[in-house]
C-alpha cells in the first residue's frame, strides 16, 4: 500500500519510528515532512499536502502526527475526501475504517507511546471498509455536505 506520512515538530520522532515500521511491513512510504526538527514549524504546512494526496488517491492511506494529534485531525478533515480522526485505541483504529472508511489516522507524538502507535497503525492499515448499506448512507451524507 502507498502510505503518506507527515508530522510537525511535536510528531517528528514518532514519524521516523512509524516510517521505519511501515518499511518493515513492506509498505511504500511517501514522506511529506517535516524533514528536520524545527520547534517553530506549523503542522498545516505538512499535513495539508499529505491530506491532498490522500484525497486525490496518490496516497492510499495517510498518517498525520502532531504533538497531541488534535491539530492534525482538525486540518486534515478540512480537505474534501479526507476522513480522519485522532486515534488512541485499537478498536477505533480498525472500526474507523470498517464503518467510516477512515483514510487518514492522526496520532499524538507526545501522547501515544511508540509501541502502541505501531499497533494502531497496523490495525488501521489492515482494516477494510465494509461498504455496508447503512455505513455508505452516512458517508454519502458527509460527501453531500462537502459539496454544499
Ligand atoms: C506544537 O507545539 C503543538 O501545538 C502541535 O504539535 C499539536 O499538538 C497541535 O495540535
Amino acid at each position: 500500500m502507498i502510505v503518506g506520512i507527515a508530522a510537525d515538530h511535536g510528531g517528528f520522532e514518532l514519524k521516523q519510528i512509524i516510517k521505519d515500521y511501515l518499511g518493515e511491513l513492506n509498505h511504500e512510504v511517501v514522506d511529506f515532512g517535516a524533514f528536520e526538527l524545527d520547534k517553530l514549524d506549523d503542522y498545516p504546512d505538512f499535513i495539508i499536502p499529505l491530506s491532498e494526496a490522500v484525497a486525490k488517491g496518490t496516497a492510499e492511506r495517510g498518517i498525520a502526527i502532531c504533538g497531541s494529534g488534535v491539530g492534525a485531525a482538525i486540518v486534515s478533515n478540512k480537505i474534501a475526501g479526507v476522513r480522519s480522526s485522532l486515534i488512541t485505541d485499537h478498536f477505533s483504529a480498525h472500526q474507523g475504517v470498517e464503518d467510516d472508511n477512515m483514510n487518514l489516522i492522526c496520532l499524538g507524538g507526545r501522547i501515544t507511546g511508540f509501541a502502541v502507535a505501531k499497533e494502531l497503525v497496523k490495525a488501521f492499515l489492515e482494516a477494510k471498509y465494509s461498504g455496508g448499506e447503512k455505513y455508505q448512507r452516512r458517508l454519502d451524507k458527509i460527501e453531500a455536505l462537502e459539496k454544499r
